[in-house]
Parts: structure tokens; C-alpha cells; sequence
């Protein structure tokens, strides 16, 4: 299966599906890495890789749909199978939500419905929550909310402060987010009237 990446920033959960592909473990072709910014670091980490990279700028369109209808372009011109939102902090419109429906896989870092939008491990040290993790869900148009794929849980310790957090709950993103781009590459995992399966897995 052909995948492509949307990044904004850094690029681990990026790296991460790198690795697991060259470790043999995620049958896909990384098509392409597309970032909003130009001075995102996962780019140099993509382009490094040898991974065809794009950067399309947000605020050199006019508008969110002027700015989308032309990311939609630039996606497609790889013909992926799945598009993997990996910190790509740009919030989408609903004509390209729906273009991508069923094969656009978002990760945010809460155990949603918990948490939605930004600062998300902040708002659960502030709210005093014991458990605390990472979604891996597929996106509609409402921000944060589609039909959950999978989701991982950590601790939050007393002495935690929103790095510590952060950090525990980024190495669970970078666990599940391969396995849930697998399920999707073997085929296994599908969305059929807005409920997720996944084939063979136990839950
Ligand atoms: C991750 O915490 C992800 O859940 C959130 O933004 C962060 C991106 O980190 N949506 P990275 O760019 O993958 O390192």
C-alpha cells in the first residue's frame, strides 16, 4: 500500500513508521512526507530517508479551502491508499475530510474523547486524571472525534510535569501508530458506517 504523511514540526511519529518499515514490519511505500512548514524538521529527516518530500505553505493561500484544495492536489498526486496525519497542526475542512473518508488516520496525544484540541497533557495534569495516553483515530470533520482505531494508556505520576508526560505518553504514539498503519496495510482494519474493526486482533 502506498502511504502519505502530513507533517508540521518534528517528525518522531514520522520516524517511527520509517523505522518499522525498514525493520520489515510495515508493508508500505512511503510516497511522499508533505509539510504546512517549511522549517519542519521531519522534512530534512524524510528527505534524508530518501522519501520524495512536498511543503505547501498555509498562509500563502487565501483561505482554509483555497489551502486544502490544493494539499488535496499535492496528496494525490502520489495515489495513496491512506493519508497519516503526524502532527500536522492544521485543522481540515470537511469537503477534504470527506474526499479522504476512511483512509485518513489522524494521532492525538489524550485518551479522546478526553482532551480534544491542544495542551492536551497540561489540561490532564490540571484536571488531576491518573490515566492518561494516545488515540489513533480515523478523521471526520469534526476535530478530534472520529471512530477510534486504537488507543494506549500510561500512568500519570505524581511528580510529573507536562515534559515528563509528554514524553511517557510519545513513546506509546510511536508504538501503536505503526500498528495501526499495519492493520490498515494488511487490510485488516476497516470502517464500515462510522465503527472501526480490525480484523484478528483481540481487544
Ligand atoms: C504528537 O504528540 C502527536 O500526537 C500530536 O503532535 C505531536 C507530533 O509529534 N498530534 P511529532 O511531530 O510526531 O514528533
Amino acid at each position: 500500500k502506498n502511504i502519505v504523511i502530513l507533517i508540521s514540526g518534528r517528525g518522531s511519529n514520522m520516524e517511527a513508521l520509517i523505522a518499522e518499515r525498514d525493520a520489515g514490519r510495515l508493508p508500505v511505500n512511503i510516497a511522499a512526507v508533505i509539510s504546512n512548514r517549511a522549517d519542519a524538521k521531519g522534512l530534512e529527516t524524510a528527505a534524508a530517508a530518501g522519501i520524495a518530500t512536498r511543503c505547501l505553505d498555509h498562509k500563502a493561500f487565501a483561505g482554509r479551502e483555497a489551502f486544502d484544495a490544493a494539499l488535496a492536489a499535492c496528496i494525490d498526486e502520489f495515489s495513496p491508499d491512506l493519508v497519516v496525519l503526524a502532527g500536522f497542526m492544521r485543522i481540515l475542512t470537511p469537503d477534504f475530510v470527506r474526499h479522504y473518508a476512511g483512509r485518513l488516520l489522524n494521532i492525538h496525544p489524550s485518551l479522546l474523547p478526553s482532551f480534544p484540541g491542544l495542551h492536551t497533557h497540561q489540561r490532564a495534569l490540571d484536571e488531576g486524571v491518573r490515566i492518561h495516553g494516545c488515540t489513533v483515530h480515523f478523521v471526520t470533520a469534526e476535530l478530534d472525534h472520529g471512530p477510534v482505531v486504537v488507543q494506549a494508556a500510561v500512568a500519570v505520576l505524581d511528580d510529573d510535569d507536562e515534559a515528563s508526560l509528554a514524553a511517557r505518553v510519545l513513546r506509546q504514539e510511536h508504538r501503536v501508530y505503526p500498528q495501526a498503519v499495519r492493520w490498515f496495510a494488511e487490510g485488516r482494519l476497516t470502517l464500515i458506517d462510522g465503527r472501526v474493526r480490525v480484523a484478528g486482533e483481540v481487544f
